[in-house]
C-alpha cells in the first residue's frame, strides 16, 4: 500500500518548490473538485482544519489552522501537494509553534501516504486549491478628482 511513495521520493528528489528548475516537468493528472470535497470531508481534515462554508465536526481538535479563504500571497499545487503529503516541510505560519510541532520539530498533522490513494491526493489537492483567493492589494486613490 505504499503507492504514494515514489511521488514522495520523487518530489523530495525535486525539492519542489516554484523557483527551482528541477520541479520542471513535474504534473500531476487533473482533479476533480467535487471528488476532493469528497476526501475532505472523509479524510476529517476538518477536525483540525476550518474552512469557510464548512462545520466542523463536534469532537473537533483544539486546532484550528485555517485552509481556503483570502491570502496574500496564493499557495501553489505544489505548496499544496507538499503540505499534504509532506506535511513537515514547511509549517504554517502565524500559529503558535507549541500548538502546531511536536516536541521533535515536526507538523502535528497526520499522514495519511499509506491510506490515501494517488487519485484521491490529486482531487484533494484540486479541491484546496479551488478554495484560495487572492486578495488583491488595493492601492491607495491619492487623485484629487472625484
Ligand atoms: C490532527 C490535526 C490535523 C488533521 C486531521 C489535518 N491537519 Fe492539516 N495541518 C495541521 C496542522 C497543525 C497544520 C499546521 C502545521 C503544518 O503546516 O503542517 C496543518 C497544515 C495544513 C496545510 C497547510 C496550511 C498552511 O496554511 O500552510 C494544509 C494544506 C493542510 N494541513 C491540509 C490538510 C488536509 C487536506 C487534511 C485532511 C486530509 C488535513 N490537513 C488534516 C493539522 C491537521
Amino acid at each position: 500500500m505504499k503507492r504514494l511513495q515514489p511521488i514522495i521520493i520523487l518530489l523530495a528528489a525535486l525539492g519542489i518548490s516554484g523557483c527551482d528548475p528541477a520541479a520542471r516537468g513535474f504534473s500531476l493528472p487533473p482533479g476533480d473538485v467535487a471528488q476532493g470535497e469528497q476526501v475532505f470531508l472523509n479524510m476529517q481534515c476538518l477536525s483540525c482544519h476550518t474552512m469557510e462554508g464548512y462545520e466542523r465536526p463536534d469532537n473537533a481538535d483544539e486546532l484550528s489552522v485555517a485552509l481556503g479563504g483570502k491570502v496574500k500571497s496564493i499557495k501553489t499545487y505544489g505548496e499544496l501537494v507538499t503540505s499534504v503529503i509532506h506535511p513537515s516541510h514547511k509549517l504554517a505560519k502565524g500559529y503558535d509553534m507549541s500548538t502546531i510541532q511536536t516536541e521533535g520539530g515536526e507538523s502535528v498533522m497526520p499522514l495519511y501516504n499509506d491510506i490515501m490513494t494517488v487519485a484521491e491526493l490529486v482531487d484533494l489537492v484540486t479541491f484546496l486549491e479551488s478554495k484560495y483567493e487572492l486578495e488583491v492589494y488595493e492601492a491607495t486613490d491619492y487623485s484629487l478628482r472625484h
